[in-house]
């Protein structure tokens, strides 16, 4: 056992990475509690994406490591689920067969699959359309598959990287809602990628600020607002916090 105790069910801790000379995310710290939500925000090419490859194990970084409940992850795939930036569904097969992708890679046979997602498309609002392909979908009804694809891998701890950015502004706040509830229903712990600052701030219950590249934490603040109120995007409370985003992000341009 690890002399290393944490309460968190995951933890970057000192994590830089350098491709070639180009230095990409310096020194970067993130705790992530258990069902907690927490957004990191950050300017275009500071690293957001290449942090997410490391954290999935998909990628080593340079220095430092990730704990996942308190065992070293560094470097391994497979424990954390993963929705990349341009996740896209395969076109030529099925919904069912495509969120069912991540059992068929686990080895579970087919007739077992598609029962234990049945209870799912209801959850993720697309009942009826197991036999349907992508190209049939609205453009919500594909990132609620997409998303559903990457629950199937694991509900523990979820990274989405930048999964809204495509939908146009009404559709993308039905999303927030959305998955809000699933979160709350499926108890998942969730780290999001996100430059834009209404997103984040209506899903998280804290943001991380990153610099410019090479990105570096700049400021972590915790939102403490009521997600419930009408018209949330209009009250001082919320129009506070995203100016305060807005300078950190502002200064360290
Ligand atoms: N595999 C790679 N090899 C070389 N450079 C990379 C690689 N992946 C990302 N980069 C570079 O690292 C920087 C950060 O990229 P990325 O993590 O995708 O940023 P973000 O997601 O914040 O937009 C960019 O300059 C990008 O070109
Ligand atoms: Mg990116």
């Amino acid at each position: 056992m690890s002399i290393y105790q944490s309460n968190d069910i995951l933890e970057v801790k000192s994590v830089s990475k350098s491709f070639k000379d180009l230095e990409v995310i310096k020194d970067v710290n993130i705790a992530l509690r258990e069902k907690e939500f927490v957004s990191i925000i950050g300017p275009s090419g500071c690293g957001k994406s290449t942090l997410f490859n490391i954290i999935s194990g998909l990628m080593n970084p340079c220095e430092g490591m990730v704990f996942l409940e308190n065992t070293d992850i560094t470097g391994l795939s497979g424990r954390i689920s993963y929705m990349q930036q341009k996740d896209l569904l395969l076109p030529w097969k099925s919904i069912i067969d495509n969120v069912t992708l991540p059992l068929k890679i686990k080895g579970i046979d087919k007739a077992k699959r598609n029962e234990q997602v049945k209870n799912y498309f209801e959850l993720f609002g697309l009942s009826g359309f197991e036999d349907s392909y992508p190209s049939q979908l609205s453009g919500g009804m594909k990132q609620r598959a997409s998303l559903m694809r990457a629950y199937m891998f694991s509900n523990q701890v979820m990274l989405l990287d930048e999964p809204f950015a495509g939908l146009d502004e009404i559709t993308k706040t039905k999303m927030h809602k959305w998955l809000l509830e699933i979160n709350e229903k499926l108890k998942t712990s969730c780290l999001l990628i996100t430059h834009d600052v209404n997103e984040a701030i209506f899903l998280s219950d804290r943001i991380y600020v990153l610099s410019e590249r090479p990105g570096r934490i700049i400021k972590e603040l915790k939102i403490d607002i009521d997600k419930n109120l009408e018209n949330l995007e209009t009250t001082v409370e919320f129009n506070s916090i995203k100016r305060k985003i807005i300078g950190f992000m502002e200064e360290f341009q």
